[in-house]
């Protein structure tokens, strides 16, 4: 999604920003730009598509300017194109915005009415003409105040004056923003891995503050214009290396890194000289929470749901999970004795961070299950279990997933030994046969050649279905997800029970349906479920594990067999051919893998 750099530099400062908004492209953009201020001008070279398009422009090659902002965007307003990518100037200022201003069109409706003139279809653009608009009457500082106290909806945003070149603006609402400092020179960036190249010192801004960034020193504002002191924070290292190394792509990286991944989690967790789960200064004593809610977006959702059958297996807890763009808008009843968690790769998907402002705002217990522990999710959540999978690149969640799964596993554990819910002679046995997950999904991990062809089918489909029941289920929407956004297949997740009940009516002749029938509880009921689908022409690919009984059904298409263990850890082995089929369709069909078309990987609006 959109993506905001600011540099404020005695040197030039434009190769720099370009770099810094190669840092974003992971977030999914359609369009770049930048402006500097030069010889009492602002310069503003913008291009669709990659930042490498604007990097190739030779007016951005030879920018001058030692103060300036730089944009990925993610359209919302207007079509992806050159005129509506960001910066946007009025005649004095330019603007780069993440989020959505809800009122851009009044807002512009009255500035057309004074005379100002508009290039894009954007509603940022109203936000460089309103300051112009205020600047008429106030100095800047009351200018911006207004001009944010007339925008409705979210907003990061970057900001620079064509007469005042020796600052930059910072404002939040709603959308991350974080400010860095440096030798000489101080940044502004939508999130802190975009400035981690140039500083591991950071102060967040919270919503509704803005700053002033000068070369020297940064002043921070209150929503009402007071001056506020905020802390500098070091970050744990200036910078993380991540490259594709030998893969083609991130995703196929990170599929493989799964192994690896998980040990981290597993080493940071389980400690198995006293087998016990090491969660240190969990802040709730155990009679204060009789139940959980879980909430999340997209796979991160899929993972709450894969935390609903084990919590309700291994504890008496009553569990909920919620889409957090469903959550936000309902009318929730708050329950103190009810645990909130909050489950996000990034950390700062705009639903999920509304979810968790509002049971902030209701003063419940909230936990956050996150990848970038420097994330907004992070920071405001009273308690913070991180899932140390490393930077994850790719749009499609692969290693996060598998790490969300692998922690919400471990508190359940957790909270089964805590309410004494588990015989400690069985959390024992868990413990032991999780530390041996690693090595079982490297094996599964050699089921490559066959999905390689099987991917062929799927590409030639109308569409396809994904059926599993229990503990298999959440891995069927998972799956369904990762090739409908990889290859643009439509692929529908169900359980497998469902089928009769009116999804069965789309299966047709030669239709590819994957089956998740692990040798769990449910193995039997869901291979009658199978059957039906066969019967009705389905050409099923089932995905089981390797057991010593055959499995009984006629006519199934293809057989995958992923490695065997408890029924607890089936659906991490099953999670990795349905990654593979995405990714070798979508391989097939040439299309863009780490960044699909019309996606984003941090979704910073709502
Ligand atoms: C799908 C995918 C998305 C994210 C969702 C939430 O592969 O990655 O569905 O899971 O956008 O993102 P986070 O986890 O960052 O909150």
């Amino acid at each position: 999604m959109c993506g905001i750099i600011g540099i404020n530099s005695n040197k030039p400062v434009a190769t720099t920003i370009i770099n810094s908004l190669k840092k974003l492209e992971y977030r999914g953009y359609d369009s770049a730009g930048i402006a500097t201020l030069y010889n009492g001008l602002i310069n503003e070279v913008k291009s669709e598509g990659r930042v490498e398009n604007l990097e190739k422009n030779s007016i951005a090659q030879n920018m001058e300017g030692t103060i300036g902002i730089g944009h990925v965007r993610w359209a919302t307003h207007g079509l992806p194109n050159s005129i509506n990518a960001h910066p946007h100037s009025s005649q004095n200022v330019s603007v780069v915005h993440n989020g959505i201003i809800e009122n851009s069109t009044i807002l512009k409706k009255f500035l057309i009415g004074k005379g100002h003139v508009f290039k894009s279809q954007t509603d940022t653009e109203v936000i460089a003409h309103l300051i112009t608009e205020n600047l008429k009457t106030e100095n800047i500082i009351n200018s911006i105040k207004k001009t944010l106290k007339s925008l409705h909806g979210s907003f990061a945003l970057g900001i620079v004056f064509k007469d005042h070149p020796d600052f930059i603006v910072g404002a939040r609402r709603g959308s991350p923003l974080a400010v860095g400092y440096g030798p000489n020179e101080n940044y502004l960036g939508s999130d802190s891995y975009a400035l981690k190249s140039m500083t591991n010192k950071i102060t967040y801004l919270n919503d509704g503050e803005f700053c002033v960034i000068k070369r020297n020193n940064v002043d921070f504002f209150s929503e009402e214009g007071t001056r506020i002191n905020k802390k500098v924070l070091v970050l744990s290292s200036t910078e993380e290396k991540y490259d594709k190394g030998d893969y083609k792509h991130f995703m196929a990286k990170e599929i493989e890194e799964q192994p690896i991944t998980i040990s981290n989690g597993i080493n940071e967790y389980i400690d198995m000289s006293n087998r016990d789960i090491n969660i240190y200064n969990f802040p709730w004593k155990k009679k204060e929470i009789s139940s959980i809610t879980l909430i999340g977006c997209g796979t991160a959702y899929h993972s709450c749901l894969m935390a609903k059958y084990w919590f309700e297996k291994l504890t008496n807890l009553d569990v909920n999970i919620d889409i957090a763009s469903e959550f936000r808008y309902r009318k929730n009843r708050f329950k103190q004795d009810n645990l909130y968690i909050f489950v996000s790769q990034s950390g700062e998907t705009a639903d999920t961070y509304a979810a968790l402002d509002l049971c902030k705002n209701n003063n419940v217990k909230t936990c956050a299950v996150v990848n970038v522990v420097e994330s907004s999710i992070a920071r405001d959540s009273n308690f913070v279990l991180p899932i140390h999978c490393g930077v994850e690149i790719g749009v499609a969640s692969t290693k996060a997933f598998l790490g969300q799964i692998l922690i919400l596993y471990i508190l359940a554990l957790k909270f089964a030994l805590w309410r004494k819910e588990i015989e400690k002679k069985d959390f024992d046995k868990k413990l032991s046969e999780l530390k041996t997950l690693p090595k079982l999904l490297e094996k599964t991990l050699l089921v490559d050649n066959k999905i390689q062809t099987i991917a062929d089918t799927f590409n030639e489909a109308k569409g396809s279905m994904f059926l599993g029941r229990g503990f298999s289920y959440p891995i069927a929407l998972e799956g369904a997800l990762k090739l409908k956004e990889l290859s643009y297949i439509h692929a529908e997740g169900y359980p497998a029970g469902e089928m009769k009940h009116g999804p069965l009516a789309l299966i047709e002749e030669g239709m590819p349906v994957v089956v998740l029938a692990p040798r769990d509880s449910y193995y039997k009921k869901t291979i009658s479920n199978m059957q039906e689908v066969i019967a009705r022409g389905a050409k099923v690919l089932l995905i089981t594990n390797k057991s010593k009984d055959e499995v009984i059904s006629e006519n199934i298409w293809k057989k995958i067999e992923v490695e065997s263990t408890n029924e607890d850890l089936l659906p991490f082995l099953l999670t990795i051919p349905l990654q593979k089929l995405a990714y070798y369709s979508a391989l097939k069909k040439g299309y863009d893998i780490d960044k699909p078309r019309n996606l984003a990987k941090s979704v910073t609006v709502e």
